[in-house]
Formats: C-alpha cells, structure tokens, sequence
C-alpha cells in the first residue's frame, strides 16, 4: 500500500519513523510519502490561506495549493481522504475498509480547514475521529494511517489481530505480565493455571464484563460496525 500525505507541517510526521510503522517502510510492505502543500503555492510569498466568503473569524486554506498537490499524485486506484470534525465518525470497520485501497492520498486541514468543492472535485471521504475539534488535520491523519495500517497484511504479526478490541464486537479482556504480586494485587488465579479452556472462558466473560462498564453502546444488538 502507497499513502501520501499533503500537510503544511511535514515534521508532524515524525512518529512514521518509530516501531512498527517504520518497520513496515524499511521492509516494502508499505510507502508512506510526506508532501509539503506549500511547494505547490503559485503565490510568489507562497501563501497558503485565503479569507472565507461571507465572512467569520479565521482562514481557509488556499484552494490551488492543495488541488495541485493532490493533482501531483492522484490515479486512478487513488482515495482521497479528508479528516474533518465534520466527517462520518471513525471506526474499526472503516479502518479495514481503507486498508484494501492500493494508494491512498490524506489532506491535513489547517485552520478553519479546506474548500468544500476539493471535496467534492477529488470525491473525498470526510473522516472524523471523535466529536472534538483539534487544530490540524496531522494528529488525525496519524491516528487514521495507524489504525488502518494494522489490517495490511504483514504489517503485524500473524494472530495479533484476532483478540483485539473490537475484533469480535467486544473490548479486550484485562491482560497482566510479571511479577504474579504487585502492589499487594494478585495476577487472577485462572490465568496461572495452564488450562486453556478456562482461561478462554475467563477472557470470554471478563471482555463483556469490560465491554458493559465501558461501552454499553457495542451491545446494542443493532449495532454491526466491527
Ligand atoms: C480547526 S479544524 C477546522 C474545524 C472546522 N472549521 C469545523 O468546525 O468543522 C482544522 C482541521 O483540523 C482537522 N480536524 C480537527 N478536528 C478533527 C476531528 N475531530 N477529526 C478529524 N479531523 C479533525 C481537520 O482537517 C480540520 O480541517
């Protein structure tokens, strides 16, 4: 999979040069390309932001940069994705969805964001990734391009997607490491014993457990996101 990312802040991007997504670059399995949309600018100062019609506080970002940029890498196996507090809510399912794309292409806001009719002229989806408003679009893109990255295959290990969160409609179940006794609390007994079946029932049962005390939501039966 090939993602490139159109910011005006490249060195967001930092945190693609540690762990496993670093890995997965150095290893082929994924591209990840950092485009700066200021080197598209045709303002002579290089300007990236522009005055709203009809008034209000802040700036949109400049239409030609970013319609350029895009323009730099779009084919036909691309999608466009435009992280936006006014976007569909996030989640695990659409982060699968997005792992089978061949290229995807983000464009990080800024400001009071970008004009409407970029989305509509490259057909971008409009991604939020919870009901707050943050000051850029790069913190977004990274928690996008993290998750979905996960589902390419290669990028993890084998098995390590089974008993994830959400990988069968529920929250994982507590894990513990050593030492067996830590700050006078026990590792539960089931988890010492060696024998998988309970283990498996024990996991079973405390996954819904959490699932009812932190999100009662993923209960619901007509609920089928994940
Ligand atoms: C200050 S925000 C603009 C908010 C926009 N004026 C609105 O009210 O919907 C600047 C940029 O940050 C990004 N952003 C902020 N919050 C986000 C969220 N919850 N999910 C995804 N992207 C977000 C978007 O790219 C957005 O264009």
């Amino acid at each position: 999979m090939k993602i490139d990312i159109l910011t005006l802040f490249p060195e967001s991007f930092a945190p693609f040069k540690e762990s496993i997504i670093s890995r997965a670059q150095k290893a082929g399995t994924i591209e990840i390309n950092i485009i700066n949309i200021r080197e598209f600018s045709r303002d002579k100062h290089k300007k990236c932001d522009d005055a709203p019609f009809g008034g209000g506080a802040g700036m949109l970002m400049s239409v030609q940069p970013i319609f350029d940029a895009v323009k730099s890498v779009l084919t036909n196996k691309s999608k466009v994705v435009f992280p936006s507090p006014a976007g569909k809510v996030y989640n695990n399912k659409m982060a699968k969805e997005l792992a089978e794309f061949e290229h995807l292409i983000f464009i990080c806001g800024h400001y009071e964001g970008i004009d409407e009719r970029l989305i509509k002229i490259f057909d971008a989806e409009e991604i939020s990734i919870g009901d707050y408003v943050l000051t850029g679009g790069e913190i977004p893109s990274m928690v996008i391009i993290d998750s979905l990255l996960r589902f390419v295959p290669n990028v993890l290990k084998d098995g390590s997607l089974e008993e994830e969160s959400f990988s069968n409609g529920l929250l994982e179940y507590p894990q513990f490491t050593r030492p067996q006794v830590f700050e006078g609390m026990r590792v539960p007994e089931v988890l010492l014993s060696g024998n998988h079946a309970e283990i498996k029932k024990w996991r079973k049962q405390e996954s819904l457990k959490k699932t009812k005390r932190n999100r009662p939501d993923l209960l619901k039966e007509d609920r089928n996101e994940n």
